[in-house]
């Protein structure tokens, strides 16, 4: 079952001589429960992409569909919602709210969407990402290894149809990005979670299902 379908899409910035294709007729599919590393260049469109597909940028052209929905033609009211319920998404500086505990940042998009965590998914994805003793713990007083598994369990918690990650290592040392790799990997493994990364690092791209490479708003490459 395809997961995600991209076809065509495309990003233009400006106009005229100064047109921008930050994204340019880029297409592809992914399966539930795959994997997918994107990797290219600096400037090569991948944050571009990843921005459009968890529906936080709209693109200038083209077809996105999670889970079967069409997300390019939502409403923005409908995309809000979809996006709180069916996309994780976790950043290269983690962007927990400082006043809230780890928990209160974990269950944030369950509070913004008016239900009760319930405390057993709650208790597991803490259980799974190793920060059950962090709880009550601010983000100042953690790690950034330990603010990115916060960060993880945010995007998780409410089983997501689509896990995005930009650089999510790009902000920690060797072993906090050797623990963090395999957390998404467990996650992939564990709750069947589909998880589109992008890294420069290619070895960690190659740890996941498949690599898909950009250059100048094209893919120009797709390895496993
Ligand atoms: N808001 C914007 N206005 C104008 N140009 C933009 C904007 N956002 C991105 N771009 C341009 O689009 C292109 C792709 O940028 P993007 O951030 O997607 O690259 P990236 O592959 O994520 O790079 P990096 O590895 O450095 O994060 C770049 O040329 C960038 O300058
Ligand atoms: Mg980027």
């Amino acid at each position: 079952m395809k997961n995600v379908i991209v076809e065509h899409l495309v990003k233009t910035y400006g106009s005229g001589e100064n047109t921008v294709y930050a994204v340019n007729d880029v297409s592809f599919e992914v399966e539930r429960g795959e994997f997918v590393a994107v990797v290219g260049a600096s400037g090569s469109g991948k944050s571009t992409l990843m921005h459009m597909i968890g529906g936080v940028d709209r693109p200038t052209g083209g077809r996105i569909s999670i889970d079967g929905k069409e997300i390019t033609g939502m409403k923005p009211d409908t995309m809000a919602i979809f996006r709180r319920r069916q996309i994780g998404i976790v950043y290269q500086f983690y962007n927990l709210i400082p006043i809230l505990t780890a928990e209160e940042n974990i269950t944030l998009p369950i509070d913004l969407d008016r239900r009760k965590p319930d405390p057993a998914r709650l208790n597991e994805v803490l259980r799974a990402l190793g920060i059950e003793d962090k709880r009550r713990f601010l983000p100042n007083q953690l790690s950034g290894g330990q603010q990115q598994r916060v960060s993880i369990a945010r995007a998780i918690i409410n089983e997501p149809a689509l896990l995005l990650a930009d650089e999510p290592t790009g902000n920690l040392d060797s072993k906090a990005t050797d623990d963090i790799v395999s957390l998404l990997k467990m996650t992939n493994k564990t709750f069947g979670q589909t998880i589109i990364m992008i890294t420069h690092d290619l070895s960690i791209a190659a740890q996941a299902d498949r690599v898909l490479t950009m250059s100048d708003g094209r893919l120009t490459g797709e390895v496993g």
